[in-house]
């Protein structure tokens, strides 16, 4: 089998992202090393135009990826080195997301595919975040998924493409979206997840004792809304807050988080195994997996429970086109893409 090449577009939230991958037929998924190499890769981020309002506003998003898109998978498409034509196929986020953005990369795809004379492939992003993984490291089926964004929250069992059982989900908030809050109360502005991980770095995780949330419960749910409530109490009982508050808020908080999801994990490991057994890979995916201080939780959980941990670079945990793009790989080595230029029917 040859390489497959495919282009890889996102636009579901507040990244306009474009990627370019190559498979590589000679790798086998379990034996430890990336299935595919990234051609090209670039991802513009929207941080300033959202900066103001404190979380992504789903109107500017549109507009912004309308601004750039055009210009990014051109640009992609000459760091690739190749023109569209030299492309297996055109991968587009279909979702879910926010829809003006989605709807954006998808009609810019279409349009390219049609032009190209390439199929189209429309992809699930949260798959291409679960699935980022047999990219970089090869991972093989089944494995355990932790998917920890801005939008979701969720532990499930991978058994194939397209077969996921979930284990547990968030009851309430993502826990991305936890730490967007909590960024945002403390006044650390957006977005939140690397600027509280940043603040926690000289905070004292122990100051405040927060709640555990689900720690112990039969299921492997998660809740995050509880935990942000007592971070307001907090913050409204300290009234002026100094920057070693802050710290330490952002310290206790993450600490909280590492907790609650280590317990739900654990859980969801032990039933994972019994049914598998050891030696599989516990896979962590989503912007909230560049966190540091969760990684290194979860990498012992792993352990305990006989799994190793795979955390794609951070580069490839936030959203990006890469993962889009490999998806679309997979999808085309399954069998049928969703349109089909070449088709003259
Ligand atoms: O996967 P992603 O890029 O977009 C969604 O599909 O949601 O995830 C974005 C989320 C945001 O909530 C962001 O605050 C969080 O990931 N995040 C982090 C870190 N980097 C990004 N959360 C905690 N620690 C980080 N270092
Ligand atoms: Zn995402």
């Amino acid at each position: 089998m040859r390489p497959l090449i495919c282009l890889g577009i996102e636009s579901s939230c507040d990244e306009t992202a474009a990627a370019v991958v190559v498979s590589d037929p000679e790798a086998r998924a379990g034996e430890g090393r990336p299935l595919g190499h990234i051609r090209a890769h670039l991802v513009l981020s929207q941080i300033d135009e959202h900066k103001g309002f404190g979380g992504v506003v789903p109107e500017i998003a549109a507009r912004a990826h309308i601004d750039h898109l055009d210009r990014l998978v051109a640009a992609t498409m000459a760091e690739a080195g190749m023109t569209l034509g030299g492309l297996d196929a055109i991968a587009v986020t279909s979702g879910p997301g926010l829809i003006g953005g989605v709807m954006v990369g998808l009609m810019t795809a279409k349009g390219l595919a049609l032009g190209a004379g390439v199929p189209l492939v429309g992809i699930n992003h949260l798959e291409a975040h679960a699935l980022t993984a047999r990219l970089t490291d090869g991972v093989d089926f089944p494995f355990l998924l932790l998917l920890v964004s801005g939008g979701h929250c969720l532990i499930a069992e991978v058994t194939g493409h397209g077969r996921y059982r979930r284990l547990g989900a968030t009851i309430d908030d993502a826990v991305g979206e936890a730490f967007d809050k909590t960024a945002r109360l403390l006044g650390l502005g957006y977005p939140g997840g690397p600027a509280v991980e940043r603040a926690a770095a000289t905070g004292d995780p122990a100051r405040f004792a927060f709640p555990r949330p689900m720690i112990g419960r039969p299921d492997c749910d998660f809740s995050f809304s509880g935990l942000k409530t007592a971070i307001r109490q907090e913050a409204q009982r300290l009234k002026v807050l100094s920057h070693q508050d802050v710290a330490d808020l952002a310290a206790s908080f993450q600490a909280a988080v590492a907790d609650s999801i280590a317990d739900r994990v654990g859980r969801a490991a032990k039933a994972f195994v019994a049914g598998h057994g050891r030696g599989r890979a516990l896979v962590v995916a989503g912007g909230v997996a560049a966190n540091t201080a969760l990684r290194t939780r979860l990498a012992s959980v792993a352990v305990a429970h006989g799994l190793h941990l795979v955390a794609p670079p951070m580069r490839l945990c936030t959203d990006n086109g890469a993962m889009i793009a490999w998806a679309g790989i997979e999808r085309l080595m399954q069998g049928p893409v969703d349109a089909d230029q070449g088709l003259d029917l």
